[in-house]
């Protein structure tokens, strides 16, 4: 069967160590993956790998099939690979629709010549793009939406999170990486954002989602299948509860055996 992602035996190191040891993983179309494991595990250091942020010493990442191990970061998004980070990337001085849009850099023409030329054109771009974030925003909510031109400064930790996902969102990438995207949120806010993604995947059925994240609320909750990582190492791989209840899981990720 042929899989929308697989990586096969992929290591990186950084000098002596081994941060990824030949991982080996493979995502459905459709599907949302939990990846779990303790701090320093290598699960950033894979979405790194996989988004050409960091070169692999051994292994293939393979999209739909095709080899997309070494690509620059910007070919590998616009395959169709997009990304939220660990420590925010957002320009609070900017506003949230200069923030999600930076997410479409191909959509824009920003020769001004050209522009200057072609008014029209450039003006029907700027205002389909409007819609598009508008959108997609108002997925989250429509008061999120009525905020488009706000400063990013103005919102809450949960909305600047939502505007993250949106900006890994409005390039309508096929796998969508987000990496811890509930850190520093309370309980509620958790609960609000489990939500949020269930309902970008009901949106978007056919793309698959890998999400790093602590909280193992969220993971029962939204992940199909968990991988858990350990020394970059991949220890387990199947549905939450049998990860969970793997005596190995327990004692050395959960701490409760
Ligand atoms: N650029 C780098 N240079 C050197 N070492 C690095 C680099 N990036 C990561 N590491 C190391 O690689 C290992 C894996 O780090 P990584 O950030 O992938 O872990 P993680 O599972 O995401 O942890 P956390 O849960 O804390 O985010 C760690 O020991 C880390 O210190
Ligand atoms: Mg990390």
């Amino acid at each position: 069967m042929s899989h929308l992602f697989s990586a096969r035996d992929v290591s990186v190191r950084f000098g002596g160590l081994q941060a990824l040891d030949k991982l080996s993983l493979d995502v459905d179309e459709g599907t949302i993956i939990g990846l779990i494991g303790p701090n320093g595990s290598g699960k950033t250091t894979f979405f790194n790998a996989l988004t050409g942020l960091c070169q692999t010493a051994g292994g293939q990442l393979l999209l739909d099939g095709t080899d997309i191990t070494g690509l620059e970061p910007r070919h590998v998004y616009s395959r169709g690979v997009t990304r939220t980070f660990q420590r925010s990337r957002l320009c609070l001085s900017l506003s949230v629709f200069d923030n999600v849009v930076i997410g479409r850099q191909n959509s824009l023409d920003l020769n001004i010549v050209s522009n200057l030329l072609q008014r029209g054109r450039f003006n029907a771009a700027v205002r389909e793009n409007h819609e598009r974030v508008r959108a997609l925003l108002a997925t989250f909510s429509e008061m999120l939406a009525g905020r488009i031109f706000d400063p990013l400064h103005s919102l809450n930790m949960i909305d600047r999170r939502r505007i993250e996902v949106c900006r890994a969102l409005v390039a309508e990438p096929r796998l969508l990486l987000l990496d811890e995207p509930s850190a520093g949120m309370t309980p509620d806010e958790t609960h609000e954002f489990m939500d949020d993604i269930l309902k970008v995947r009901s949106n978007n059925p056919r793309m698959s989602i890998i999400i790093i994240e602590h909280e193992m609320d969220l993971m029962r909750r939204v992940a199909e299948r968990c991988i858990v990582l350990n020394y970059g190492r991949k220890v387990a791989d199947g549905t939450f509860d049998a990860v969970v209840a793997d005596p190995w899981v327990q004692e050395a990720y959960l701490g409760t055996s």
